[in-house]
């Protein structure tokens, strides 16, 4: 896949998933209308959508019709979006800028923006159990599975426990890793699980994307730490800087900024290594591989 074809599918997916997302989240005029209208503004209007991306291209990897990965896919990002409104608050990281927006908190208030963050993920849940789905029993209950795992205390929420409870401390490289790949690994990972349960694959295929997931999942987060040095809050759409304003253990602050992006750059040949076995099918997976350690934001 070349570069525009590669810019295409970004473009094509990222539409489908406001599209999607647009029309599952309660409309804004539904009481009651402030907890609406803070989950609309936390989920909608911003974001790369790089996990319901990885969903996608993961299906097309394994010839998964696109529509079987809609819900798991919009699943994945409401559970994302709540993540985000729940680290920007004041507890937390304090952030007032996302997506290029106030944060959630910032245009409605914490209370709404907890409630928000609650409601997406009760969202995101509801999405994958609905009894309207034509998806198999088995499948939809794996699906349920992986994401509730991917978002608990031994996935994401307890990456951030760990990001919280290090904050000023100096942790080792191990630790570093431990605690970026459950807070940002874990639902990476699940992007590319969900859609290999829907294809039901063997082992054989599953480990290799297994294997691209977690390369890719602690890549982003690396990145993520380069950019919050490296960027700038106009293109990033959040605030530069934070992580050292809020003395946070990072790659860069460990390894410095070569260091980590010599880091992030091993990962993702490392990702591209274990798609080897796949043909150009694979290529929008590759191609989010590169892209997680290029982008501007
Ligand atoms: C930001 O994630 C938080 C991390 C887990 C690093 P994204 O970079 O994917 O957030 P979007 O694209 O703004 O939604
Ligand atoms: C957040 O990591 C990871 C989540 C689970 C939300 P960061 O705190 O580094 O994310 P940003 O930089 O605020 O987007
Ligand atoms: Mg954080
Ligand atoms: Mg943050
Ligand atoms: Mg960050």
């Amino acid at each position: 896949m070349h570069d525009a074809a590669f810019t295409r599918f970004l473009a094509q997916h990222q539409q489908r998933v406001e599209r999607l997302l647009d029309k599952i989240l309660p409309d804004a005029r539904i009481a009651p209308q402030r907890l609406h209208q803070a989950m609309r503004h936390a989920a909608l209007g911003g974001g790369k959508r790089i996990r319901p991306l990885l969903t996608y291209a993961t299906g097309r990897c394994l010839g998964v019709d696109p529509q079987r990965l809609d819900r798991p896919a919009a699943a994945i990002e409401l559970i994302h979006a709540y993540s985000l409104v729940h680290d920007d608050l004041p507890a937390m990281d304090d952030d007032t800028l996302r997506h290029g927006k106030p944060s959630c908190h910032a245009a409605f208030g914490e209370a709404s923006a907890i409630l928000a963050g609650d409601a997406l993920q009760s969202l995101a849940f509801h999405l994958l159990a609905r009894t309207d789905d034509p998806e198999k029993p088995e499948i939809r209950l794996q699906l349920l599975e992986t994401l509730a795992h991917a978002a608990g205390s031994r996935g994401m929420a307890g990456g951030q426990q760990m990001d919280i409870d290090a904050v000023g401390s100096e942790l080792s490289l191990p630790e570093l890793e431990n605690m970026h790949i459950h807070k940002t690994g874990a639902l990476i990972c699940a992007s590319v699980r969900v859609a290999a349960l829907v294809a039901e694959i063997d082992e054989a295929a599953s480990q290799g994307l297994g294997h691209y997931a977690k390369c890719i999942g602690l890549a982003f987060q690396v990145y993520d730490d380069i950019l919050d040095i490296e960027g700038e809050t106009e293109e990033l759409g959040k605030t530069q800087g934070k992580d050292q304003q809020e003395d946070k253990p990072t790659y860069p602050r460990l390894l410095g900024l070569d260091g980590a992006r010599e880091m992030a750059t091993r990962l993702v040949d490392d990702a591209l290594e274990s798609l080897s076995a796949f043909d150009h099918r694979a290529d929008a997976l590759r191609g989010i591989a590169r892209y997680i350690v290029t982008r501007r934001h």
